[in-house]
């Protein structure tokens, strides 16, 4: 490849230079700077390495925090985002500034976890029903209707196709608002990267891990 499309910052968050672990031992953690990092994600795209940059897993804060002294702000924010994870305050955010938000998980990224409180969602499961489409397909739907673009994970051919079948039906107003008052709960954390022994020292987690609904 001579140039990437879009290049990230994956998680607001640095570590010790070294070989990485994971779990990501809590010593190893320190406090990321920003200012540098994005100046050098700035002179990629100036370069012609990459077309566009951005980042994922920032909060309102750390976007607050970015903008300040970016000469080029960041075109896209990756984010954790589906009918259980709504995220309407950084979707607000993003929107008045100008940054397009991707959801990852949107079907609550179900090979990781025994669980998945998506799937087993049943107001999804009602609407999904009534509407004979699958609940992924309803998932996919409602953020496609949220502006958003998704990137849907599947190692599995016909599901492939399943969830390119989105574009020529919609939800109805009673639909949108019913997921509208689905539950919330956000499903990765950073702190859950971590290893539970060890000390976490000059950077808060918990900065990086605000829940902002
Ligand atoms: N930026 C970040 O920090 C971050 C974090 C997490 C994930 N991501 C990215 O987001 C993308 C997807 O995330 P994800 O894997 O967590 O979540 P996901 O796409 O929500 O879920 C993937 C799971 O859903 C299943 N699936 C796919 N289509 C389906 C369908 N139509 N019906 C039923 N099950 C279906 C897949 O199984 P089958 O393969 O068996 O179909 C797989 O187990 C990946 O590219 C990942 O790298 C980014």
């Amino acid at each position: 490849m001579e140039y990437l499309d879009l290049y990230l910052i994956h998680w607001p968050m640095s570590l010790k230079p070294g070989p990485p672990t994971f779990p990501i031992r809590r010593e190893d953690v320190v406090p990321m700077d920003s200012k540098g990092v994005w100046g050098a994600m700035e002179e990629c795209q100036r370069l012609g390495l990459t077309r566009a940059i951005g980042v994922s897993n920032f909060t309102t804060n750390k976007l607050d925090e970015l903008l300040q002294f970016a000469d080029i702000p960041p075109a896209v924010n990756q984010v954790e985002m589906n009918p259980v994870w709504q995220q309407h305050k950084l979707k607000e955010y993003c929107a008045e500034r100008g940054i397009h938000i991707t959801a990852y998980s949107p079907l609550g990224g179900r090979g990781r976890v025994g669980n998945n409180t998506l799937m087993d969602c049943q107001v999804l499961k009602e609407i999904a029903a009534a509407k004979g489409k699958s609940l992924a397909q309803v998932s996919l739907r409602w953020l496609y209707e949220q502006g958003v673009s998704f990137v849907v994970k599947s190692f599995n051919k016909e599901r492939l196709e399943e969830n390119l079948e989105i574009f020529d039906w919609e939800l109805t107003d009673d639909e949108r608002l019913k997921i509208s008052e689905i539950p919330q709960k956000k499903r990765i954390y950073a702190e859950a990267m971590l290893s539970n022994d060890g000390s976490l020292h000059a950077v808060a987690i918990s900065d990086i891990d605000i829940v902002e609904i």
